[in-house]
């Protein structure tokens, strides 16, 4: 199958994966009115060119949070990409190394901290959830420190779980409830099976050793437990205390929150709705992007997160003011589709694809990029 862009890697994906688990990956929650904004806002937005401005050099470097990387991309939190291929979190760090991206490894990863941080050259950055026990959150942060980390990421729109009734239909709950129809599931696709069954045994990396349990399942019910509804800017102040490093927060919409973090000492805000994974009915990414931008007046680094498919939409984030923005399911569709050449081929097709827009825009830099690049209007 010949591979042009993000939504052929999303097909290809979706045939090499079981049907739950391409679920797992695609969907969102409740009615998935956010994930679609997600992809809908961006397209509602229009480019305006400027002409004659010799863009023969052209860059898409970026520093963000004090890194430089050589296109404005981190590669988002994800948990559990070794489902999708074997030593997947690996494979897809490996290949953000290669590309000259960032890459950001989940508290549910299925590599650990150190076993990435050891095999990249560049510092990756590490996301948080504030667990009940603190003490756990605690370690994981001193953890993410000696390992040399870039950045740290709270994830705030966490609360608890988010609906997802696709994972429900398909029994992808905790724990999973297996049904005839995923046993035709799997028989349909042996490539996986094989892959799995052979690959190395899956489960929740940065927990095992933590006393609560070894295999996936086990883990995964632990820390689904550990989800805590009370956590505030107290905690925020307590991770400030600890974290010597840039940190970020993750799931931030309201440009109220925004100017709260301000004075919490945050470096860096992801504008994010989990990919529309959790609340449902909250504003597209790059909706709530502007004014997240307008209330932080450049005082910290704003990363977009969520939607972006082209490098059309990555344009449109930096124009509207993002430093970088954060792919999730782009380089999840690489990864199920092809492991890590899968990831870089996602890279290289977003890499490619902002260049060339970049040029179209007239444009010789993504720092040549403000609001005059977009508009007017929605088509
Ligand atoms: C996620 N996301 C996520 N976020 C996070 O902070 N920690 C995590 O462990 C996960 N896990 C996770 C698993 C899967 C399968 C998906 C699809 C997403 C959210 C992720 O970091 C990011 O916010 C979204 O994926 C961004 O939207 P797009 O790029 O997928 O449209």
């Amino acid at each position: 199958m010949l591979i042009t862009n993000i939504e052929d890697l999303r097909r290809l994906a979706r045939r090499r994966l079981p049907r739950a688990l391409f679920e797992f990956v695609d969907g969102g929650a409740h009615d998935e009115v956010t994930l679609r904004a997600n992809r809908d806002d961006f397209q509602r937005l229009n480019l305006l060119p400027r002409v004659l401005s010799d863009v023969s050099q052209r860059h898409q470097s970026v520093t963000v949070l004090g890194q430089r990387y050589s296109s404005p991309l981190v590669l988002a939190p994800t948990g559990v990409p070794g489902v999708l291929w074997p030593d997947g979190a690996m494979q897809a760090a490996l290949a953000a190394d290669r590309a000259g991206v960032g890459f950001c490894l989940s508290t549910m990863s299925t590599s650990s901290i150190e076993q990435v941080s050891r095999a990249v050259s560049r510092p990756i950055w590490f996301q948080l959830y504030v667990m009940r026990d603190r003490g756990l959150a605690q370690s994981m942060i001193e953890r993410a420190q000696a390992a040399g980390c870039a950045v740290l990421v709270i994830t705030v729109d966490l609360q608890m779980q988010g609906q997802r009734e696709r994972d429900v239909r398909n029994g992808l709950t905790i724990p999973p409830q297996l049904r005839l129809s995923n046993i035709a599931d799997l028989a349909l696709h042996p490539g996986w099976v094989w892959r799995f069954l052979t690959g190395p045994k899956v489960t929740l990396a940065n927990l095992v050793g933590t006393g609560h349990g070894e295999d996936m399942f086990t883990i995964a019910s632990f820390v689904n437990s550990q989800f805590d509804q009370s956590v505030s800017w107290k905690d925020i102040d307590w991770v400030r205390s600890i974290w010597k490093g840039p940190l970020a927060l993750k799931g931030v919409l309201n440009p109220e929150d925004a100017r709260r973090a301000l004075q919490h000492g945050v470096d860096g805000l992801i504008v994010s709705n989990h990919g529309g994974r959790q609340l449902d009915g909250v504003p597209s990414s790059i909706a709530a992007l502007p004014a997240v931008v307008d209330a932080v007046e450049g005082k910290l680094d704003v990363i977009l997160d969520g939607g972006v498919r082209r490098g059309t939409d990555i344009l449109k984030a930096l124009a509207l003011g993002a430093r970088a923005c954060m792919i999730g399911r782009p380089f999840l569709y690489g990864l199920a589709a092809a492991g890590g050449a899968g990831v870089a081929k996602a890279l290289e097709i977003l890499r490619t694809e902002v260049d060339v827009s970049l040029a179209l825009l007239g444009r010789g830099g993504v720092g040549m990029l403000d609001r005059n690049a977009v508009g007017p209007g929605p088509r």
